[in-house]
């Protein structure tokens, strides 16, 4: 079967890529991207410094997904714009995930990044785990704000990461806000769902360290979020933006879903931190 994708004019010769945080912060875990049966390499969302992250434990995984507060460990902008020219060998696209503290973090990550010219640049709107801040993308105008100035910094083509969203309102607002700004040309659709809490009855306490164990959920238990913020983002554009659809997948009839919902290619996040890189020729294999 043919898995071949095209997002914003970019091919991708399966649809079926690591979603940005997952096995892609150091150099070795993006050569294995390369390596594998991933349709794209997805960088770790990156910052003007080298991150260490958040304390340990930070991360958690149950039957249900996942819980995570890593809070951004990444190598730095920097060195990802001396890593990604040698990914172009692997012969599949390199999606550069962009974050920042502030804007103008976000505006040098932009300007060095698209000098090294990754296929596409995904800005992410949608951190939830830094510490007294909070994500942009639930700011609509500082949304459009950082999006206005990104687009005249990135030539190639530019998406954007968003967060999960919970009503109708707020589909449609973010969406004439993306349209308004115009040059966003692909929507990755939906970080985790962010500061959830899990708690340990035996031990009476969280799971994870940070920020008091509220944390981002991903995985299973998010495909229902997942799918209807792809269904609702597809309706408005009508397929005039391409939809990378992330969360919840564990099966290839989870990815059918995705697509049914407007997704034109998806990302694994949790289920490829817990089974490793052979996920991709699993998936694949149950398309
Ligand atoms: C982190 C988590 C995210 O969901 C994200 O979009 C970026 C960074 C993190 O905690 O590292």
């Amino acid at each position: 079967m043919n898995l071949s994708a095209n997002i914003a004019g970019v091919t991708l010769p399966n649809c079926i890529m690591n979603a940005a945080g997952a096995r892609c912060v150091t150099q070795a875990e993006l050569e294995a991207l390369g390596r594998s049966h991933a349709g794209a390499i997805v960088t770790k969302s990156m910052t003007p410094l080298s991150r260490t992250g958040n304390p340990e434990p930070r991360y958690y995984s149950f039957p249900g997904g996942s819980l995570n507060s890593m809070g951004l460990p990444n190598l730095g902008y920097p060195a990802y714009a001396q890593i990604i020219p040698s990914l172009r060998s692997f012969g599949k696209p390199v999606i550069a995930s962009i974050a920042g503290l502030t804007e103008q973090d976000f505006f040098d990550a932009a300007e060095a990044i698209n000098a090294v010219k990754p296929d596409l640049i995904e800005v992410n709107l949608s951190c939830p785990n830094l510490p007294g801040k909070p994500q942009i993308g639930y700011d609509i105008e500082a949304s459009q704000q950082l999006l206005r100035r990104l687009r005249h910094i990135i030539s190639v083509p530019m998406g954007v990461k968003l967060p999960p969203y919970f009503d109708p309102v707020h589909h449609s607002s973010v969406a004439s806000m993306l349209e308004q700004v115009g040059g966003v040309s692909f929507l990755s659709l939906i970080n985790s769902v962010g500061n959830g809490l899990i708690v340990d009855p035996d031990q009476e306490c969280v799971v994870i360290k940070p920020k008091g164990g509220f944390g981002g959920l991903g995985g299973k238990i998010i495909k229902p979020v997942a799918l209807a913020n792809v269904r609702a983002f597809w309706k408005f554009f009508q397929g005039r933006l391409p939809i990378i659809g992330t969360g919840g997948i564990e099966t290839g009839l989870d990815i059918f879903e995705h697509v049914l919902c407007g997704a034109s290619a998806v990302q694994i996040g949790t289920v490829l931190v817990e089974e490793g890189l052979s996920a991709f020729d699993r998936l694949a294999g149950e398309l």
